[in-house]
């Protein structure tokens, strides 16, 4: 049985159809990702996952409970991870994670041991004894993590788990994340609009207004974009590219200077090129698909557009501050 099952999810706001038909299943000990740019829906999805939030239509089950009927059932299931943290900054990261031992009723002698097992798996042990309200931003989200799976959920829902945090902290948490499946037998559900971050997903539901567009993993949807591709700088563009199409009647795009060939697998096709145009190649550059690529194939738009429109408005909003 797969341990989460969504059948025809859907959410409305008034008219705003958040969350449209949605239906897939997650397999135990997956890392799975729900991509898509800002609104796309992935909050309010995980949010009903978590009880936090009921559908307008539709079921959900984790672990076999049903997240309408079983919600306190699901909730031993399960450890949250979300966008806002919900961290009391006034106490230590040790008397954090002791409180939420308390509230899930963890018995009393194995509580210490969790504690300063989860603190050891997050490399915050050294640090337990510090208030929060010292720690950064990232030692902040592990501690989360830890706190999330003091329990022993069978999932661990993460919504934007890297959002705000630098790049190196960024790495360092994947590193936690992708380790979590194996070392504390639970099965990953996390949203992200990182394209590079979905890639440590075994599976990927793409989403974009609120319907899945795509699901697979992120080799399988990388193969929609048509393989890799291929750029030849010559020293006669024009009849390298007649002989590309006449020989290996493939279709070239040219731009600014170069050929653009797009072959199932440039690791073999470049080799080929090579031996047919000769001493005519300038230079070659191979250039694997990206899952930008394939949200760019499937909607005609890039998820980063969305993200820089939304860095614009943020700029936009900073000028008209600062002209009051
Ligand atoms: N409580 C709410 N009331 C009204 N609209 C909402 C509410 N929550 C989310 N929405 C809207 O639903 C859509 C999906 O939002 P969300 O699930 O947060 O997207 P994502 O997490 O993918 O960025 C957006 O258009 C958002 O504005
Ligand atoms: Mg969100």
């Amino acid at each position: 049985m797969p341990i989460i099952q969504v059948e025809r999810l859907t959410k409305t706001f008034g008219t705003l159809v958040a969350v449209n038909d949605i239906s897939f299943d997650v397999e135990e000990g997956m890392i799975f990702g729900f991509l898509g740019p800002n609104g796309a829906g992935k909050t309010t999805t995980i949010s009903i996952l978590c009880t936090l939030l009921s559908p307008t239509s539709g079921r959900t089950l984790i672990a076999g409970f049903d997240c309408m009927r079983e919600p306190a059932k699901v909730r031993k299931s399960i450890g949250i991870v979300f966008q806002d943290t919900t961290l009391d900054k006034d106490l230590t990261a040790y008397e954090n994670l002791v409180f939420h031992a308390y509230l899930y009723s963890l018995p009393k002698a194995e509580r210490r041991e969790r504690v300063d097992a989860v603190l050891r798996f997050v490399d915050l042990y050294d640090r337990k004894d510090d208030l929060v309200r010292k720690f950064s931003g990232g030692m902040k989200r592990r501690l989360e993590v830890a706190r999330g799976l003091l329990h022993r959920p069978r999932v661990l829902f993460l919504d934007e788990p890297t959002l705000g945090l630098d790049p190196q902290s960024r790495s360092n948490l994947w590193e936690f994340i992708t380790e979590l499946p194996k070392k504390h037998n639970v099965t990953i559900f996390m949203t992200t609009h990182y394209m590079e971050e979905a890639e440590v997903c075994d599976r990927i539901a793409i989403i974009d207004h609120g319907k899945i567009i795509a699901m697979d993993s992120p080799e399988e949807l990388k193969k929609m974009v048509g393989g890799d591709v291929v750029s030849i700088t010559t020293t006669d563009n024009a009849r390298a590219r007649h002989d590309i199409e006449h020989l290996f009647r493939m279709n070239v795009a040219e731009k600014e200077n170069a050929l653009y060939v797009t072959c199932s697998r440039g690791d073999t096709c470049i080799p080929e090129l090579i031996r047919t145009l000769g001493e005519r190649v300038l230079s070659v550059r191979i250039q694997r698909p990206t899952l930008n690529d394939v949200f760019l194939k499937l909607t005609g738009k890039t998820i980063r557009d969305e993200e820089v429109s939304g860095n614009d408005s943020i700029r936009a909003s900073i000028r008209a501050h600062r002209r009051r």
